[in-house]
């Protein structure tokens, strides 16, 4: 202990006055010294008090921390007793949160204030949960500031804090400040003081004020009264208005009508798709084009994407919210880990962040066949849940599958202006790749041809992005009200009950199915999968009952179903 300890809490003008004290160290002297600089006795009574019989000081400050895409209260403990000069950080934090020390030691020294050179205990509670992040740096230094009465405790109170701290005391931005601010609204807290490069994104959350802040001290002079902080505010509505431009539209497709149908169909139905044909063909094109015709995210649905995003930590700083469906293209190199979630403390993986949008697979005959493997679970629950020693974590997951391929090693099998030249046990080698449980689970099937020179040359404009986006959420909406009262919304999560009650078809619809399946060889798998793409095609002509027509094109988006062609 030394006359630092009394220095950080006091006025400058008082040192003189405290260097006097500490001459004599008893309360006969700060009696004396207190009538010969007329100083504030009751002010700092209470301090040197505690000094002198050796006491510890405790400061609270509230924070937070994200499980999955969800956050908690965390309660950060500051307790300063006098010793020998040690910093512990209990309730179990993990390496970041233990590093954080030489932040905060850094942060406050350089910001212009004394870090005590005391016994620190710092105690992160629910002390059973493993901490980790950044995010405690600014509490912690908080924690301490309130504890060495440089700031007042029952202001701190009132606000949840997270920020990373550099070593000059600028605040950083940290993960998952959205899951956070809507932690700290429903605690019933008056505000949320965040990084400044977090603002937009915390700002989401209605009816809790945002401070953001760009350093330590510009806090401090806040919570003693000597500044002001605008809160930041977003206007939801006007995001949302802003977004409706696209970067890409479908009119720059030139032909492949056939193609952009079946993406339209699979955009109506919410139905993975698989594009198979010769490189150069637009497969790459067209896929990065459906996101423009994919019905607008609703407040929710945006809500949830930019919660996943936040907790990555991939929100752009002047984002407040993710406005468009996602479109994730993972590279064919990635690992399970990467595509499904993964690591020490399970983050969320690409088919997460493709949550409410589209996951697209590239050159899918690529991938790694576990690396496919695991596409399984999260296709059929549209969730993933990920265990490891730590914890168990379960991230949402409902995206729409877009796959594109080569038809062969070479890419030229069944092109006509190309002769391939694999073999057929080449070929084979090359499907099979692609399980068949994955392969289950994709409804429509499409070839893309090569693009014919006069389709290319064509000055006619192509149907554009908002006119297909109309009719696919005119479709959606017909499904919303058919499944109303159930837990599914779309018709690509049909199963064989709903199947049965909503896909009722005609004797010539029965007939055609009939032969399709007998003499195109279409597997049993395929009748489930037809009947459900008819009821997408249905509700994009806007009809109550299946008919031929549906049930006919239907049947064309079973490419691979089809005998021993493929596969
Ligand atoms: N139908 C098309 N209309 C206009 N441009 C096309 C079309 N198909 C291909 N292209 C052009 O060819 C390029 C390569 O297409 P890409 O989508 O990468 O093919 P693939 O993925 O099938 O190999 C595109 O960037 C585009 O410029
Ligand atoms: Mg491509």
């Amino acid at each position: 202990m030394n006359c630092e300890f009394l220095r950080n809490r006091l006025n400058p003008t008082f040192c003189e006055f405290i260097n006097t004290f500490l001459l004599f160290k008893t309360w006969e002297a700060f009696e004396i010294c207190s009538i010969l600089f007329k100083a504030k006795r009751e002010r700092f009574s209470k301090v040197i008090g505690r000094y002198l019989k050796g006491g510890s000081v405790l400061a609270k400050v509230l924070s937070s921390a994200v499980i999955g895409i969800d956050a908690f209260l965390v309660e950060v403990e500051v307790d300063i007793t006098s010793g020998l000069p040690t910093f512990t950080t209990v309730g179990l934090p993990e390496a970041s949160v233990k590093e954080s020390k030489e932040r905060v030691k850094s942060a406050i020294n350089n910001s212009g204030y004394r870090f005590p050179d005391d016994r620190i205990t710092v105690n992160l509670a629910p002390a059973n949960i493993k901490k980790e992040g950044t995010g405690f740096d600014l509490p912690i230094a908080l924690g301490i500031l309130a504890a060495t009465q440089i700031i007042p405790q029952q202001i701190v109170s009132k606000y949840l804090v997270l920020g990373e701290l550099s070593l000059d005391g600028r605040i950083k931005p940290v993960k998952g400040s959205l899951p956070m601010a809507l932690a700290a609204k429903s605690a019933g807290y008056a505000g949320i003081i965040v990084p400044y490069d977090n603002g937009r994104e915390a700002s989401v959350v209605e009816d809790i004020t945002v401070l953001p802040l760009k350093t330590l001290s510009q806090l401090v002079s806040f919570f003693r009264g000597f500044a002001q902080i605008k809160p930041e505010k977003t206007d939801i509505s006007t995001i949302f208005k802003d977004s409706r431009g696209f970067e890409v539209d479908f009119s720059e497709v030139r032909g492949q009508e056939h193609v952009k149908r079946s993406l339209e169909v699979a955009a109506a139905g919410g139905h993975n798709l698989i594009m198979i044909g010769p490189p150069g063909s637009g497969k790459t094109m067209l896929a990065k084009r459906l996101p423009t015709i994919l019905p607008p995210l609703t407040f929710e649905e945006a809500i949830e994407t930019t919660k996943i995003f936040s907790v990555v930590g991939i929100l752009a700083k002047d984002q407040a919210l993710i406005t468009k469906r996602p479109f994730r293209s993972p590279h064919h190199t990635i690992s399970d880990a990467g595509l499904i979630g993964g690591g020490h403390i399970p983050r969320p993986g690409e088919v997460s962040m493709a949550h409410n949008g589209v996951l697209f697979l590239d050159e899918l005959s690529e991938f790694k066949k576990h690396v496919l493997e695991v596409l399984r679970q999260p296709l059929e629950d549209t969730k993933v849940t990920i265990s490891r020693a730590a914890l168990t974590i379960t991230y949402p997951s409902s995206f729409m599958l877009v796959a594109a391929m080569n038809p062969c090693p070479c890419g030229y099998f069944s092109d006509p202006k190309h002769e391939c030249r694999c073999t057929y046990p080449q070929i084979r080698r090359f499907r099979s790749k692609i399980s068949g449980p994955l392969m289950d689970r994709i409804d429509i099937h499409v070839e893309v041809p090569a693009v014919a020179y006069k389709d290319l040359r064509g000055e006619a404009d192509a149907e554009s992005s908002g006119e297909i986006r109309a009719r696919v959420t005119a479709a959606r909406e017909r499904q919303s009200e058919r499944f109303k009262r159930t837990k599914i919304y779309s018709n690509a999560q049909m199963i064989s009950r709903h199947i049965k009650k909503h896909c009722k078809i005609d004797e010539a619809s029965c007939n055609i199915l009939e032969s399709a399946i007998d003499k195109l060889g279409l597997s049993a798998r395929a009748y489930n999968r037809i009947l459900k793409i008819a009821r997408t095609i249905a509700d994009l002509d806007g009809e109550s009952d299946i008919s031929v027509d549906h049930i006919s094109e239907a049947v064309q988006y079973r490419n691979l179903d089809r005998g021993k062609r493929f596969v």
